[in-house]
């Protein structure tokens, strides 16, 4: 899609957020909450941003970039380089972070930029008039982007700051908060490394299905190059086709394949979104990515960051 920069706001320190229309003031695509859009960045890079304004919305969308000094310029081209009335291209909304509609609770765990995706699930939960909880950490004020949209539900202590200061000790206290799962609660998190990090460990022994994360700026994954295990090429079966392509130890399935001539579907190349996921019914990938569990390990890999231990077969 093609669309229109109608504003560009400061929401915090190092925060802006751009206000996207349809050029020609037309209704957009249908969004739900957790959804995201990629962008096209000024430069030729292509970027994940979460809608954060509310679902259902067909008026605007609503992204927030965090500017990042050491990124590979992603944000820093969004910040220098984009302005009202620019055009970007982007893509359609595409949601790999729904919210449950069959959660009792949900409780939503923000750490700074990663607020966006969870701003479009308070305005969903508060629209349903499902009971929800929202803990949200960042350094400080000054570097907490919607405070006053959230303003409203703090006062009520159903949003909860933050502000660590830089040091996580002064932070939430995250294996507290997530010692004891309610029954019915899902927890919803996103935000930088460090901080999914702590959620995943603290949230390990929460019952299956009730965790949903999404990583937000993700660097492709450096998938370990496993030669010694697997010094020559492996043989992939593609079931659909009938064909058969040989993966090398320093190529991931998703290389060999598009090598091959293969297409196949990404959009993050990073592990992260599950663009790429395929079945498979024999053999043992290995797996380099940062969202599929155990249970989903056992049927599915992710083709961007995966690799071929042995021979495998694989529902394409
Ligand atoms: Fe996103 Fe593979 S393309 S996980």
């Amino acid at each position: 899609m093609k669309l229109r920069v109608r504003s560009v706001t400061w929401e915090a320190e190092g925060i802006l957020s751009f206000e996207l229309v349809h050029p020609e003031g037309l209704p957009l695509p249908v969004f739900e909450a957790g959804a995201h859009i990629d962008v096209r960045i000024p430069g030729g890079l292509s970027r994940r941003y979460s809608l954060c304004n509310t679902p259902g919305e067909r008026t605007h969308y609503r992204i927030a970039v965090l500017r990042v000094p050491e990124s590979r310029g992603g944000s820093r081209a969004m910040h220098e380089r984009v302005h009202a009335g620019d055009f970007i291209e982007a893509s359609e909304p595409r949601n790999f972070f729904p919210l449950d509609d069959s959660a009792g609770h949900a409780l939503l765990l923000a750490g700074g930029i990663g607020v966006t995706p969870l701003l479009a699930m308070v305005e969903r939960l508060q629209a349903s008039g499902r009971p929800f909880a929202m803990h949200y950490c960042t350094t400080s004020p000054e570097r907490t982007a919607f405070a006053g949209r959230l303003q409203p539900l703090a006062a009520q202590g159903i949003v909860t700051h933050h502000h660590d200061r830089g040091d996580p000790r002064n932070g939430l206290d995250i294996a507290r908060l997530l010692r004891d799962p309610a029954p019915g609660t899902h927890l919803y998190y996103c935000g930088p490394a460090g901080f999914m990090k702590a959620v995943k460990a603290a949230s390990a022994h929460w019952p299956a299905g009730t965790v949903h994360f999404e990583y937000f700026g993700a660097e492709p994954q450096a998938a370990p190059v496993n030669v010694g295990a697997c010094a020559d090429t492996v043989p992939v079966h593609l079931l659909r086709s009938g064909r058969t392509v040989q993966v090398s130890p320093v190529q991931t399935l998703l290389q060999a394949l598009r090598d091959a001539g293969v297409e196949c579907e990404s959009s993050c190349e990073a592990g992260v979104c599950g663009t790429c996921r395929v079945d498979y019914s024999e053999g043992e990938p290995e797996h380099n990515d940062l969202i599929l569990n155990e249970e989903e390990r056992a049927r599915s890999v992710l083709l961007c960051c995966g690799r071929a231990r042995t021979p495998l077969s694989l529902d394409l």
